[in-house]
């Protein structure tokens, strides 16, 4: 029997303090996102409206760190430290030389990372005054963690569920009931934006981001909150990151390779910000590889270019990636991967190469998931299943050349409200659907008017 340790868990005190603000360390000023209307640059009275000071103060901050309000940490405790495991079996399974470590987020009780921000965010709009937060979600993990999040600070929710993920995942909807959320199938006719995109019935993160931010929008007690994409968002996940950093030195190991999917980049950035904070101040030689669906390829076939972050046009253009605004991708299950733009900050990453991305099919991905839950047991959701191909191709070349690499992924979320998909995987009839060039060239001929982007 081997006596390598499986499981590297820290104690409670050992929680993260402070958040890593990656801004701090990058060379140069980043592009800054714009407002919709004038197309200049947009300062923090532009997002008033949506968003309360604190949170805004974080997304335009340069300090290398930022404490985490002690309630906030309070939460963190009911699920955090989350542990890192090494996949012993999973390496003996693929016949590798490769050493193999994963970030655990899924033991959180709406089941992914999500909480992390959610939590954060929460905490900040009931500290403003704010009665009710509104939101999109794609999966529904997202959806899940804000409903949690708002019940813990008494908020209430009302969330806007992409049609696909909601006729996919009917017990994500439940969960989010359960914690008290109102929940609707997006588009909706609640709001002008749903009633203008009725026709695109499987809905896109696109439409439903479109939906909470006009019903925040026009009511003055009432926030907008985002899972994903903004730099207070990538900042909050970075609690992930600082964790695996101390867990791969109890393991006295420095991994050459981190690997974590991409939909609009939280997870991926929470995990490797804090790593590559050490890339810039250290020189250290890490590699790092986004991984996302061949169905929504935005970092590998995007255009890089300033974009609305929603379908209709309320929120300030972002310097990203894009598929255009207006691309609503194929619904493949892994509903939170399904977006046409990514973090600025994780794009600029992918732009000056300290990020490779790579983009794979449906049934490819399910391939890994399954081959991991098998011989790990940990059911993965198809987000990170992405990661876990990318992994497992990392681990090939290792084995094909005889090299003992050393490879960390983050597994984000668990797929138990993603059995169906499984099901549908297990009976070969997963389809790998495809997006034509023709809609392709269409959305990115339709981005705004903006200035170029070097
Ligand atoms: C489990 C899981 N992983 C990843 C994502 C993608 O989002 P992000 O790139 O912000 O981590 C989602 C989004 O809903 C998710 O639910």
């Amino acid at each position: 029997m081997s006596d390598a340790r499986v499981k590297f868990v820290l104690d409670e005190p050992e929680i993260p303090t402070h958040w890593v603000n990656l801004m701090a360390d990058l060379p140069g000023d980043a592009p800054p996102p714009l407002h919709p209307g004038t197309k200049q640059p947009a300062g923090p009275e532009d997002l008033s409206p949506i968003f309360p000071m604190a949170l805004i103060l974080q997304e335009v901050s340069t300090e290398p760190e930022i404490e985490i309000p002690e309630p906030v940490w309070e939460a963190y405790r009911l699920w955090r430290p989350t542990p890192l495991y090494r996949a012993l079996r999973l390496e003996r399974e693929l016949d590798t030389p490769a050493r193999i470590y994963y970030k655990y987020e899924g033991g959180s009780p709406p089941g992914s990372h999500k909480p992390n921000t959610a939590v954060a965010q929460a905490y900040e709009n009931a500290a403003a005054g704010t009665r009710k937060l509104t939101t999109e979600t794609g999966a529904g993990q997202w959806g899940s963690a804000l409903a949690f999040a708002c019940r813990l600070f008494g908020l209430e929710c009302e969330v806007w569920m992409v049609g696909s993920s909601y006729d996919q995942k009917p017990y994500r909807r439940s969960m989010m009931e359960s914690w008290g959320a109102v929940v609707h199938r997006s588009p909706s006719d609640v709001t002008e934006a749903g009633r203008s995109q009725r026709e695109h019935t499987t809905g896109s993160l696109g439409i439903a981001i479109s939906e909470a931010v006009e019903v925040a929008a026009r009511n003055p007690d009432t926030n907008y909150s985002l899972g994903s994409v903004l730099n207070h968002v990538l900042l909050h996940q970075t609690v992930i990151g600082q964790e695996a950093l101390a867990q791969m030195a109890m393991a006295g190991e420095e991994p050459d390779t981190v690997i974590a999917c991409v939909g609009g980049g939280s997870n991926f950035g929470g995990l490797t910000l804090p790593f590559l904070r050490r890339v810039m101040r250290e020189g250290a030689g890490t590699r790092f590889i986004a991984a996302e669906p061949a169905a929504c390829p935005t970092l590998t076939r995007g255009v890089y270019a300033y974009d609305f972050g929603d379908t209709v046009g309320l929120t300030p253009l972002m310097p990203m990636y894009t598929l255009g605004h207006n691309f609503v991708p194929p619904p493949v299950h892994a509903g939170g991967l399904r977006y046409h733009g990514d973090s600025p900050l994780v794009c600029g990453l992918v732009k000056q190469g300290l990020v490779e991305p790579r983009a794979y099919r449906q049934n490819e991905t399910f391939e890994a998931a399954v081959r991991f839950a098998r011989a790990e047991g940990i059911i993965p959701a198809p987000e990170p299943a992405h990661a876990i191909r990318a992994v497992i191709e990392e681990a090939e070349v290792a084995r094909e050349s005889g090299e003992a690499r050393v490879i960390l992924f983050g597994l984000c979320g668990h797929g138990h409200f993603d059995l169906s998909a499984y099901d549908a995987y297990l009976a070969g009839k997963l389809p790998d659907p495809e997006f034509s060039e023709g809609e392709l060239s269409a959305a990115l001929a339709s981005l705004p008017e903006a200035p170029a982007l070097a």
